[in-house]
């Protein structure tokens, strides 16, 4: 029995692929297990991440404590795949010659075979090639929970921000075909999953080739997924406003399980910065998608990333984004200084004289600002009749039952075992920092 210890840094794509290699260790349970512990495993496994951070830093610090690891028993295999792998490639080994694998972003389904052969032949193996349609072949179903599904629909990008690392980590844009993405929900439904949460580093970009030979749109999918009874709530992360077209918009209006939620990353709120940063949109654009959106959807909450200090980002620039976060009033943020990339256009970019110490400044504002924004949403909760997918019994209080509102807040109500796995409506009695309470009205069918 090889016991795999599996650690993750970094976006959900990475948290996605890592339980799909969990998965795959899982198939074959006489043979293989998972542990936390290190220094208890004999495989031990490093999905990467290179979005921000002195990434390559953070590699080495973590491959010398396992180097510790592997000084006291030299057979363990370890294996660094993700970003910085598809990036560094055999660079890693040249520095750390004790790293056994390195797998790429669109490799990890190769993975247990590499393994297995690492152990006949002892001898190093890179695989960081770019297979994308044969890793969504092999893909398996990984959970969010009992009652709700990450599907990764399409991988890669090809917008090229120029701050970004992802297209040239990830690959550029290759969808699934859209049989293989709605059989794979209508299993999961069929194994009780009641909300698909779409997954793509430009979820909304997909387009997938039918049975026909014909393209799918996003929209278009979501409206046949939306045709599985099962399944009553859809979510989707990471979309584009470039590519928000007409008919996306009109979707929400034609499907109701769409929550009432969207992240969509602005990044700035100054168009001179968009233009550095080559987004392809400017702030009106952007306005003028969340407005539409409003006027079918009014209680339509929003959210964003946000890069601060990005080069030549004057006071000017970055007070125009505040102005956007209360404009828009956006409901939390993923929000980070910004950080140069190896090998992308704006690291070599000229940077003005703003301090470091200045653009954490800035972002404490902005942080501070959306935290606000996000509190004041939750109040606003407050006698709102909301909808959620009860998951379960309360941990600290068992006489409660909690599930998570369309808006991601997670509720808390009194209510029966019975109740678990299906939709109800409650209404809002009290309302906290990240969480509220509620009593029950009613099931919804
Ligand atoms: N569409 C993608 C975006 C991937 S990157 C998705 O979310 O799946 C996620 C976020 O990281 C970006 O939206 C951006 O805000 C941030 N980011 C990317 N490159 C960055 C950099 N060089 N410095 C700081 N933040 C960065
Ligand atoms: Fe990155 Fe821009 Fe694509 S942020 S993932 S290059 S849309």
């Amino acid at each position: 029995m090889k016991k795999i210890h599996i650690k993750t840094w970094g976006c959900q794509m990475n948290e996605y692929d890592s339980s799909i290699i969990s998965n795959l260790f899982l198939l074959n349970k006489k043979k293989y297990c998972l542990t936390d512990t290190p220094f208890k495993a004999d495989v031990l496994i490093l999905n990467t991440c290179s979005i921000r951070e002195k990434a390559k830093e953070k590699l080495f610090h973590q491959l010398g404590r396992w180097k510790k690891i592997k000084e006291k028993n030299p057979k363990i295999i370890i294996a660094v795949g993700g970003c910085v792998a598809t990036q560094e490639g055999k660079e890693i080994y040249n520095r750390a010659n004790y790293v056994d694998i390195i797998f790429g972003t669109q490799t990890i389904h190769r993975l247990p075979n590499m393994i297995n052969e690492i152990q006949k032949n002892k001898t190093f193996l890179i695989d960081i090639s770019f297979p994308t349609e044969e890793k969504f072949d092999s893909l398996l179903e990984p959970r969010v929970s009992k009652l709700s599904s990450y599907v990764s629909i399409m991988e890669g990008c090809n917008k090229y921000c120029s701050f970004c690392i992802v297209p040239y980590t990830r690959g550029v844009e290759v969808s699934r075909k859209c049989d293989d993405v709605l059989f794979e929900i209508v299993s999961l439904a069929k194994k009780g999953i009641k909300e698909i949460h779409l997954l793509g580093q430009n979820v909304n970009a997909y387009k997938g080739e039918t049975a026909y030979g014909g393209i799918c749109s996003f929209s278009e999918l979501i409206e046949l997924i939306a045709e599985i009874k099962e399944i009553k709530r859809i979510r989707f992360t990471t979309s584009h406003p470039v590519e928000f077209t007409r008919k996306i918009i009109n979707v929400y209006e034609k499907v109701p399980k769409l929550v009432n939620f969207l992240h969509l990353p602005v990044q700035s709120g100054s168009n001179r910065i968009l233009k550095l940063m080559k987004r392809g949109h400017t702030i009106s654009d952007y306005k003028k998608i969340i407005s539409e959106l409003l006027l079918i959807r009014p209680k339509m909450q929003i959210s964003s990333d946000f890069i601060v200090g990005f080069p030549g980002e004057t006071k000017k620039d970055f007070y125009k984004t505040i102005k956007l976060i209360e404009e828009i009033n956006f409901d939390m943020s993923f929000s980070f200084i910004y950080s140069p990339r190896p090998g992308t256009p704006a690291s070599i970019m000229k940077d003005n004289e703003t301090s470091y110490s200045e653009k954490k400044i800035r972002l404490d504002l902005l942080q501070k600002r959306i935290r606000k924004q996000a509190l004041n949403w939750t109040k606003k909760m407050m006698n709102s009749i909301q909808i959620i997918l009860v998951e379960g019994v309360s941990k600290k209080n068992i006489s409660e039952l909690y599930g998570k509102t369309e808006n991601n807040r997670t509720a808390y109500f009194q209510g029966l075992s019975t109740m678990i796995g299906k939709f109800v409506k409650i209404k809002i009695t009290n309302t906290f920092i990240n969480s509220v309470r509620g009593i029950f009205i009613n099931y919804v069918n």
